[in-house]
């Protein structure tokens, strides 16, 4: 007997295929469904190559709320799991509508249908950024959230609002939010991993793509921050601890042993490290060395964040594990996996 059934949206995204493996190997049934509209059919196979089996996968829009409403009507889930969402920072200074109409038609959708159809379990991808450039380190859930500084933000910000609305207004609706901070790493049999188009925006994939030659040289956006080294702070969680926090999070909904209707738990593994330390600790794990240079600081990106995750810790029973090293051993193995070096 499954322990229950999860529609997970975006599923063949990046957290979204890794989370649709640990689900799997908890126990729980899953519908997936994804346009492909930045991910591929093969992510969908690695997931199934993985687990041996078959997934109930659907491609759809979810901002289409006409087919929505048939995976609604011909899958019974209890809980949703709400990764279909564009992520790019940058792309949504310049296509703000596109940010919104994406990110916000589909959750919405998503809601509309949970509550008409009375499935309560919404667990929502936030993000660290909405905790922007804080005043007090590390971040705890009750540290106050700053004005957004990007479309991108700002509905994740919306989205937990939205969230929390629903669960005060509805009987029998519950939702968690989960803040993630820089998911990084790959599967570990190389099967899944981030498969980001064009030039990548996040460090690791450029790290990565830089050692398979794929870009000249790494620029390291500033070391003249007020930091041990001058390089950014950051909390880098590797995606299979994220995705073990994922059913953490369904297990505690199903379980009903939530608190609160709507609760939120950062997700990171509460250690900082610096951009030049990450570039170091790449180079040392996998016995190569990284072209990069020192450029200027990058327009939006806060000096430093990380978590405090007593709270997942408590609460969720869940805790970071994976070794620095391994994750990014993985970081390149996936890389090697998709240019095909030996
Ligand atoms: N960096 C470089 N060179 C690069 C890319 C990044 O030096 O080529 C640096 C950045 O300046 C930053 C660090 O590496 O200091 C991490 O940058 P990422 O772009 O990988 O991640 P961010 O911290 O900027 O953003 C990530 C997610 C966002 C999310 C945010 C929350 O990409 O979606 O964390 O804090 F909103």
């Amino acid at each position: 007997m499954a322990k229950g059934t999860v529609l997970v949206s975006g599923g063949a995204g990046y957290i979204g295929t890794h989370t649709t493996v640990a689900l799997v190997e908890a126990g729980y049934d899953v519908v997936v469904i994804d346009n492909f509209s930045n991910s591929e059919p093969s992510a969908i196979k690695g997931v199934e190559n993985i687990l041996g089996k078959k997934i109930n996968f659907v491609e759809i829009d979810t901002c289409n709320i006409v087919d929505l409403r048939k995976v609604f009507e011909n899958y019974k889930f209890e809980s949703v799991i709400h990764f279909a969402a564009y992520k790019a920072v940058g792309e949504s200074m310049t296509e703000p509508l596109k940010y919104y109409q994406n990110n916000l038609v589909s959750y919405m959708n998503i809601l509309q249908l949970m509550k008409e159809y009375g499935r309560p379990n919404v667990l929502f991808s936030s993000s660290a950024t909405v905790y922007g450039d804080a005043d007090i380190l590390p971040v705890t859930e009750e540290t106050p959230r700053k004005p957004a500084t990007s479309p991108y933000g700002n509905t994740k910000q919306m989205a937990e609002d939205i969230l929390h609305d629903c669960c005060r207004a509805y009987d029998g609706f519950y939702g968690i939010a989960l803040r993630y901070f820089n998911p990084i790493g790959a599967h570990t049999s190389a099967q899944i991993g981030e498969l980001p188009r064009g030039v990548p925006n996040n460090l690791l994939p450029y790290i990565t793509q830089t050692a398979a030659g794929i870009r000249e040289c790494l620029s390291v956006f500033g070391d003249d921050y007020d930091t041990p080294d001058g390089s950014c702070l950051r909390d880098y969680i590797d995606v299979l601890d994220l995705a073990k926090a994922h059913v953490a999070a369904v297990d505690r909904m199903t379980e009903g042993r939530m608190k609160e209707k709507y609760e939120i738990f950062n997700v990171g593994t509460g250690r900082p490290v610096s951009v030049l330390e990450l570039i170091t600790r790449f180079e040392k794990a996998n016995d190569l060395k990284l072209p990069y240079k020192i450029v200027g600081r990058r327009d939006g990106d806060v000096p430093a964040v990380w978590a405090d995750t007593s709270l997942a810790n408590e609460e969720l029973g869940w805790k970071a594990e994976r070794d620095l090293d391994d994750t990014l051993r993985a970081c390149w193995a996936w890389e090697k996996h998709l240019r095909n070096i030996k």
